[in-house]
C-alpha cells in the first residue's frame, strides 16, 4: 500500500533499463519502496540494473516484457500482479528512433510508433485493469514535450508521444473515482543514453530531476507533470504559434 504521502511500497517498471525509470526507482527506494519489478527485454543491462537496486535494499525481480509483443502483455503482467499488489506502474519504455532514417524506411518508423504508442496502449490497459481490481495505485506514464506539438526534426517520435499522451489522459479520466491515479509526465530534453550525441535543447535536465518531479507529483496526486516546470509555459506559447512561424523556429 502507498504511505500517507502517496509514495509506493511496490513498483513495476515497464522499460526496466530506462535511465529515467531507474533514477525514479532509486529515489523511491530511498523513501519507502521495498519491492521492484523491472520488466524489459532480457539483457545483461536489465540484470545489472536489478543488482544495483538490490544493493539499495529493495527486493527486485526481473520479468521479460517486450512492448512490441502486445499479445504477451496480459500473461506477463498478469503474473506480476498475481504476486501481490502493485502500488505504482511506471510506463517508461520508449524508442526515439532516427528521424532521417525513419522517413526513408517506413518499417523503422512503424517500430517507433508501435513501441511508443501501440505497446503503451496494450500494456497501459492491462495494468489499468489490474490496478482497478486492486482499487488503488498509480500509473505514471512517460510522455514528452515532443508530443505537444510536432516538430519537423522529430515528428515521427513526437506523433507517437502525442498519441500516448492523449491515451493516458483519457485513461486517467476513465479511471477517475476508482482509486487509481494516472499521471502523465512530460519531460523536455533529458540527458540519458536516448539523447546521447544529440545537440542539447534549452532547459535540458537530468533523470534525477525527472525522478524528483515524479515524487512530487505522486505526493500531490498530480495529473500532469512538466520537467522542468517552466516548460509548461514555454509549450503553451509554442503550441499557439502560427504554423508558418513555428516552422521557421530552430527547434
Ligand atoms: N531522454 C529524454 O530526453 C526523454 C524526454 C522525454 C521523454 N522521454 C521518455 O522517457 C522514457 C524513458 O527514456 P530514457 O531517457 O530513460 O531512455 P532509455 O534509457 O533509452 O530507456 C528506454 C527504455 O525503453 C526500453 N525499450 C525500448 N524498446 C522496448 C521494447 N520493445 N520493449 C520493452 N522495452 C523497450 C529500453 O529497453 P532496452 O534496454 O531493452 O533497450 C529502455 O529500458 C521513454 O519513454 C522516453 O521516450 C525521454
Amino acid at each position: 500500500m502507498k504511505d500517507a504521502f502517496g509514495l509506493p511500497q511496490s513498483l513495476l517498471v515497464l522499460g526496466g533499463t530506462s535511465e529515467i525509470a531507474l533514477a525514479t526507482a532509486r529515489r523511491l527506494i530511498a523513501r519507502r519502496t521495498r519491492t521492484v519489478w523491472l520488466a524489459g527485454r532480457p539483457s545483461p543491462a536489465l540484470e545489472e540494473a536489478a543488482g544495483q537496486l538490490r544493493g539499495l535494499g529493495a527486493d527486485v525481480h526481473t520479468v521479460t516484457f517486450d512492448a512490441l509483443d502486445p499479445a504477451s502483455h496480459e500473461a506477463v503482467l498478469g503474473k506480476v500482479f498475481a504476486e501481490g499488489d502493485v502500488d505504482m506502474v511506471l510506463l517508461a519504455f520508449g524508442l526515439l528512433g532516427d528521424q532521417a532514417r525513419d522517413e526513408r524506411e517506413p518499417e523503422a518508423a512503424v517500430r517507433v510508433a508501435q513501441t511508443n504508442y501501440t505497446g503503451a496502449v496494450s500494456a497501459g490497459l492491462v495494468c489499468a485493469r489490474s490496478l482497478q481490481s486492486q482499487g488503488h495505485g498509480s500509473l505514471v506514464v512517460m510522455s514528452s514535450v515532443a508530443g505537444e506539438r510536432a516538430r519537423r526534426a522529430n515528428f515521427i517520435y513526437g506523433s507517437s508521444k502525442a498519441g500516448l499522451d492523449a491515451f493516458a489522459q483519457g485513461l486517467g479520466d476513465a479511471l477517475h473515482g476508482t482509486g487509481v491515479h494516472v499521471m502523465v509526465v512530460r519531460p523536455g530534453f533529458v540527458r540519458t543514453r536516448m539523447t546521447a550525441g544529440l545537440p542539447e535543447a534549452p532547459l535540458a535536465t537530468t533523470p534525477e530531476a525527472v525522478a524528483a518531479a515524479v515524487e512530487l507529483g505522486l505526493r500531490r496526486r498530480s495529473e500532469t507533470v512538466w520537467v522542468p516546470g517552466t516548460l509548461r509555459v514555454v509549450m503553451a506559447a509554442l503550441r499557439h504559434l502560427p504554423r508558418g512561424v513555428f516552422r521557421r523556429l530552430p527547434v
